[in-house]
């Protein structure tokens, strides 16, 4: 997905996502206030609807004594008790605190004969009236309303609340008492929260919006940063590194990433460092053979002794060179892991013949030598590598070792182990060398080093072999008292 795109699908998500919660709490709100005020409405009704309809019975009871009393007769009596009544009524209503109701009298024929306010008189009710007048019980009607949801976005319509009560009046006949009521407060309590909620459910709606952009707009910010990372390392550039903050996912993803980068440039610093090094030992011989050429070209003729002097050299240089050459490209081999056999062999055999060659080409230095224990030390792995491995150690532990001095090659198992020490009692590792001595070109000792004539590559060969062996090799030196280097090969299914 484009990138603008993805902004936009989740700026939509969010809005959704915060209307719907937003939304659903406010509606939620509503509908409980509505339905609340619905049934204070219906409450008050009833409680109007009660206290109304015993004043009414009451008012009857006393106009009808009344005309009694007055010693009246017949029609006369009823017409006297009627007029009594629809007179002290209206007080009655009013004196007894039911003002938020309206009252309205209907006859057994359903005439109003007497109406508090003209809003009671409410048209399209007589069924509830005559079900009243028939059951001789309370009926109630609720007429005008506007649904729950009304409110939400006009003048909130909870309906007029009506309760029919059946009379007896005091000209003896029924009638119908409708107590009507206009829920107006109720009502008015809906719209008056119906604005601050909108407003608050907007509000929320929006802090919810720009809180999940901002916080979106960070990942997608940090998103961008590791894509930048990216384009900058395809570019070959490897001296970025990425902002990392927090502890969070996002902030471990940058930190690999950066390791990443740091290997990544370490190895290309390392290649580089490599030519380099490769270079200038091999234009070291190459100069000499020029020089000794020169030599040769202009004394080699007339003298003798020059001449065989400068063919030496120049031996000595080329064979030099072969050597390097022969490094560098078994370098090559090992990295490339090409080659590595794994067949059945005595490790103590190749040992001995290692020995005994060292033992020849450092005959003048009168070392002392000790092969491993007899017997043999089965392995699976490549004998020819591995005697490579060996043999670089054993000759760095005589080269580095005076004359007189001891050199040692112990072999043992351990397990599906073996473990291979090449000891001597040479000049020792400075301990800040140690843990450099396995790179390429490193020798500890530039002066040193250079008398013995070393590439500083035999200990990186040796490592590369031992790796591709799947083993591992460690050093523990004292200086100025001696070396050991341990070799762990596995020994595989011999
Ligand atoms: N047994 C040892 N005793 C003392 N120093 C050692 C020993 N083995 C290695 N070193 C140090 O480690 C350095 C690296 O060894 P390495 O075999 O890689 O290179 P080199 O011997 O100098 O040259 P090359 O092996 O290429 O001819 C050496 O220059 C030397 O300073
Ligand atoms: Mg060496």
């Amino acid at each position: 997905m484009h990138r603008s795109s993805l902004r936009t699908w989740l700026f939509l998500v969010s809005v959704l996502f915060a209307g719907l919660v937003v939304g659903g709490v406010a509606l939620t709100t509503y509908v409980v206030v509505s339905d609340g005020m619905s049934v204070v409405a219906h409450d008050a009704t009833l409680r109007i609807a009660r206290d109304a309809s015993e004043i009414a019975k009451n008012s009857a009871t006393v106009a009808k004594l009344e005309a009694v009393d007055r010693g009246l007769q017949g029609a006369e009596r009823e017409a006297e008790a009627e007029r009594q009544f629809l007179r002290t009524v209206p007080q009655m209503f009013s004196g007894a605190g039911l003002s938020e109701g309206d009252f309205a009298f209907y006859s057994e024929n359903l005439e109003p004969y007497w109406f508090s306010n003209e809003r009671a008189l409410l048209p399209g009710l007589d069924e509830y009236r005559m079900e009243a007048l028939e059951h001789r019980q309370p009926v109630e009607s609720t007429v005008d309303t506007g649904g729950i949801l009304a409110g939400l976005f006009g003048p909130a319509r909870l309906g007029v609340f009506i309760v029919h009560v059946p009379i007896e009046l005091p000209n003896n006949k029924s009638g119908v008492l409708d107590i009507t009521y206009f829920p107006e407060q109720e009502e008015a309590v809906i719209d008056a929260i119906r604005l601050p909620m909108a407003t608050l459910a907007l509000s929320a709606m929006f802090i919810m919006v720009v809180m999940m952009q901002t916080s979106m707009g960070w990942v997608l910010k940090l998103v961008d940063d590791l894509r930048e990372a990216a384009d900058a390392i395809d570019a070959g550039q490897l001296d970025v590194e990425l902002p990392v903050q927090g502890e969070h996912e996002i902030g471990a993803l940058a930190r690999s990433i950066n390791d990443l980068i740091g290997r990544l440039r370490r190895r290309s610093e390392a290649q580089t460092r490599f030519i380099a090094d490769a270079s200038h030992e091999l234009a070291t011989p190459v100069a000499g053979i020029r020089g000794y050429a020169n030599i040769l070209r202009a004394w080699g003729k007339e003298d003798p002794e020059v001449r065989d002097e400068a063919i030496n050299a120049i031996d000595r240089e080329s064979h030099r060179m072969a050597r390097l050459a022969s490094d560098l490209l078994s370098l090559v081999r090992n990295e490339r892991t090409l080659e590595y056999r794994s067949v059945r062999f005595d490790l103590n055999a190749r040992c001995r013949e290692i020995l005994a060659g060292a033992a020849t080409r450092y005959i003048e230095k009168g070392l002392e030598f000790e092969g491993p224990e007899e017997g043999q030390l089965v392995l699976m792995g490549d004998p020819d590598r591995l005697e490579d491995a060996i043999s670089i150690l054993v000759d760095n532990a005589c080269k580095y070792t005076p004359a007189g001095g001891r050199v040692s090659l112990v072999t043992r198992r351990k397990r599906d182990i073996i473990i291979v020490e090449v000891v001597d009692s040479g000049v020792g590792i400075p301990a800040r060398d140690l843990p450099n001595i396995f790179e390429r070109f490193y020798r500890s000792d530039k002066s040193r080093s250079k008398e013995t004539g070393g590439f500083g590559l035999g200990l990186s060969i040796a490592k590369s072999i031992i790796d591709a062996a799947g083993g591992e090799v460690e050093v523990q030196s004292i200086e100025g008292s001696g070396t050991t280097f341990t070799l762990r090969l596995p020994r595989g299914r011999v």
